[in-house]
């Protein structure tokens, strides 16, 4: 049995990855430390409530007392940390509270491994610290080439710039401690569960309720979109059999540019859902402060070390995701009227 330490995992990729690996595995036992902001939603898990290898613990990752009593309770093998403030355009408005969780809150983490895990000759046996990044601490691509493990680090926004602390503070335990960790580095999301202030399920949201579209800018911004199941094999792969201290960036060879998206799902919920959806919806809007241009990320290095590649081409990703939409309305309906932060005092009170 591995025991598990997700946070972050009521959130979209959070919550996929508990999904994902309660399925895959009976061997697997998770405590799910989330302190259900505004995006993390306890019905992204209800289909393991009942499952007795599914711990959740609602609590926040910068509350020192917490976590360690979770390492004294529990005997953990792996940190996969999730947990973070996810949004650019929240982080332009409210820079601190990204500094706070994203920053502070993975330094608490790491101390608390540390300390639970540090012997007087290394480090207890199987260990690994695992911090969830992002692409955007790169920066921005111009017209052309990718971002390697060995692009030096450039990040633009509030949020990005967090990410990248937290990473070189993840670095820092490594070549300071030799604390087993591993870094993922990926791109844009996108699936079930998303909420719906990112591009994807935004459009989605707005085309099935005829609102507008907003683009930002000239719509010519591009993306590596890698579709969320995908991104769950290659955490479970790098978490179990990566190389420590190494960063893996991780794409999915489908960059688009905002506007193409927009047009994809458009057509799709013309065609197959409402005739009366068209591109008329599409609006042009003020750009974002310091938008990043391009990201786009060549994961060769993922590939030849683990084998893993991205399964799902964004043809495929983007219907069963608009499908996902369609067949969970409510989850739509709650998420976005505020119900949904009621949910853990029904289930779990
Ligand atoms: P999300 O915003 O959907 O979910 C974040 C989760 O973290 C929520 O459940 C929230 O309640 C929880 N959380 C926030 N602050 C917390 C705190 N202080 N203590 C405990 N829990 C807290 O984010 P996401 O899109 O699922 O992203 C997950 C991770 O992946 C993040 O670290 C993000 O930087 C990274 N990432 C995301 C993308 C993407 O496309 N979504 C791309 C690259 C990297
Ligand atoms: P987003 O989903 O916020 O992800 P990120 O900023 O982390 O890449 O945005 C994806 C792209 O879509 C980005 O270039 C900004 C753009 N965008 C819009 O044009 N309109 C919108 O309403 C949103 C939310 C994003």
């Amino acid at each position: 049995m591995k025991t598990y330490l997700v946070t972050g995992g009521a959130g979209f990729i959070g919550s996929n990855f508990v999904l994902y690996m309660l399925k895959k595995y009976n061997d697997v036992k998770i405590i799910n430390l989330d302190k259900l902001t505004y995006a993390g939603n306890l019905e992204n898990l209800k289909d393991v409530q009942e499952n007795p290898n599914h711990i959740f613990v609602q609590g926040d990752i910068c509350d020192k007392e917490l976590v360690t009593g979770l390492f004294e309770k529990y005997d953990i093998d792996y940190v996969v940390n999730f947990a973070a403030e996810s949004h650019v355009d929240r982080s332009i408005k409210e820079p601190e509270i990204f500094a706070n969780t994203n920053v502070l809150g993975t330094v608490n983490l790491l101390n608390c491994a540390k300390n639970a895990w540090e012997r007087e000759n290394g480090w207890k046996e199987g260990v690994r610290y695992h911090q969830v990044s992002t692409d955007e601490v790169y920066g921005s691509l111009g017209e052309t080439g990718y971002f390697m493990e060995t692009t030096p680090l450039d990040p633009h926004s509030p949020y990005s710039s967090s990410k990248a602390g937290a990473d070189f503070m993840v670095k820092a335990y490594f070549d300071t401690y030799n604390m087993p960790v591993t870094i993922t580095r990926c791109s844009n999301n996108y699936g079930p569960y998303h909420f719906p202030e990112k591009l994807i399920p935004l459009l989605i949201n707005n085309c099935l309720n005829h609102k507008d579209l907003p683009v930002y800018g000239d719509g010519l911004n591009i993306r590596d979109w890698l579709y969320v199941e995908d991104h769950c094999k290659a955490i479970d792969m790098v978490v179990r059999d990566g190389r420590v201290g190494e960063v893996y960036n991780v794409g999915g060879h489908n960059e688009r540019t905002n506007i193409q998206i927009v047009k994809t799902v458009v057509a799709y919920v013309h065609d197959n859902v409402d005739a009366s959806v068209t591109e008329e919806l599409i609006k042009y809007v003020e750009d974002r402060k310091g938008h990043d241009r391009r990201y786009g990320i060549a994961p060769d290095k993922i590939k030849e070390e683990l084998g893993w590649y991205p399964e799902t081409t964004f043809e495929v990703g983007i219907v069963k995701t608009i499908q996902w939409y369609l067949d969970n309305r409510q989850w739509m309906e709650h998420v976005t009227s505020g119900e949904y932060q009621n949910y853990y005092d029904k289930m779990y009170n």
